[in-house]
């Protein structure tokens, strides 16, 4: 599809919009803190300008929020000696580059976002051009660096399905082999995690029950009695892994084992099928604390200076903006910009 040889390199972003949790954690911070080594350039981004297009937050809790989810990349293992890591607003060719996709995506393109039309419901007409627009953000958020990688959960797809639609118009349209087709990188055991009180709704820091997620500020006791609580059936785990086909709840906890031991669901299966939840939960809630509860302490450490974390953004912003300076320059001129 594409001649030019691109570097291989990861972007993904999380919006600020609330705490994180356990679906932010296992289906992309996991996975982002994976992917960092020899094989790509990292690019980590907490996406500020996106955590507005719902609704504008308090600006002291936007701050707070942007800092401790910068707390909670590094906390889980995200290095800022080996990955960039940043706010998007301190880069302004994220914002610069959406304008531009703006006018290459197609209505009946954006009209098609599922994730727009389930946040909008039925008061459409009320949403802010933002909302609409988030997916060419998004799309400028990843092409901006040239991205050949884009690890998500699931709810994404579509939206990477997106930016690829903007890179292969963009470079038809001007006639170049610009923009790389992007790669949506959805695997392992929990890109979809669901809430702990409804099976077919995803886990969500926007759900009004704090006891459907758990957080990744949640304590050792909190973690432990959400687990014991999540909604079940009344059936024993099945000894083979298609036994879970009509129990979403059940799916989901094994989802999130083989998650949290780096494992297979089958493998699960193998080791705990037919266990009453009164078993598995416990294991379960074992798990889930050993490994969330030191990221919770060392989020809060962090977030007593929160200096540093300043520091360490403002940095990033720097090393991002020597990628994204030239993309933008070399943009504008392809489009035909006087200046650029
Ligand atoms: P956001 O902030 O809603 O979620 C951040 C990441 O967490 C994943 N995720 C989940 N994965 C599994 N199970 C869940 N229950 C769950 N909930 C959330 C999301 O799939 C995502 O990977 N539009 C994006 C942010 C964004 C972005 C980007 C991502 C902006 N620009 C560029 C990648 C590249 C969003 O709202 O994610």
């Amino acid at each position: 599809m594409s001649e030019t040889q691109f570097t291989p390199r990861v972007f993904s972003g999380i919006q600020p919009s609330g705490g994180l949790t356990l679906g932010n954690y296992l289906g992309a911070i996991k996975r982002f803190v994976d992917m960092q080594g020899d094989e790509f350039e990292t690019v980590y981004c907490m996406v500020d300008l996106h955590a507005i297009t719902a609704r504008f937050i308090d600006p002291d809790t936007l701050r707070h929020n942007t800092r401790e989810l910068c707390a909670g990349f590094i906390a889980a293992g995200i290095d800022p000696q080996q990955s960039i890591l940043f706010n998007q607003s301190q880069v302004p060719e994220h914002a610069q580059l959406a304008w531009i996709f703006n006018c290459v995506a197609r209505m009946g393109w954006m009209q098609r976002m599922t994730q727009f039309k389930d946040k909008a419901g039925k008061n459409a007409q009320n949403q802010s051009l933002g909302l609409f627009a988030y997916p060419a953000l998004m799309a400028a958020d990843i092409l901006i660096y040239h991205a050949t990688h884009v690890p998500v959960g699931e709810d994404q797809k579509q939206h990477v399905e997106l930016t690829r639609d903007i890179a292969i118009k963009f470079n038809h349209d001007f006639g170049v082999d610009f923009f790389p087709v992007t790669e949506p990188v959805i695997e392992g055991a929990a890109t979809r995690v669901m809430s702990l009180r409804d099976g077919s709704k995803k886990m969500s820091k926007s759900d009004a029950s704090d006891m459907s997620r758990i957080n990744m500020t949640d304590d050792a006791d909190a973690i432990a009695a959400k687990i014991r609580k999540a909604r079940t059936d009344p059936e024993p785990l099945p000894s083979e892994l298609d036994g879970l086909d009509d129990r979403p709840e059940a799916r989901n906890l094994v989802n999130i084992y083989a998650a949290l031991a780096e494992t297979t669901p089958e493998a699960v299966i193998t080791d705990h099928g037919g266990q009453q939840f009164s078993v598995f939960k416990p294991a379960l809630a074992d798990l889930a604390v050993a490994k969330l509860a030191p990221i919770s302490t060392e989020m809060s450490r962090l977030m007593d200076d929160p200096g540093e974390i300043d520091r360490i953004l403002a940095h990033g912003a720097e090393q991002a903006r020597a990628i994204t300076a030239p993309i933008l320059k070399r943009t504008y001129e392809i489009v035909g910009m006087v200046g650029a």
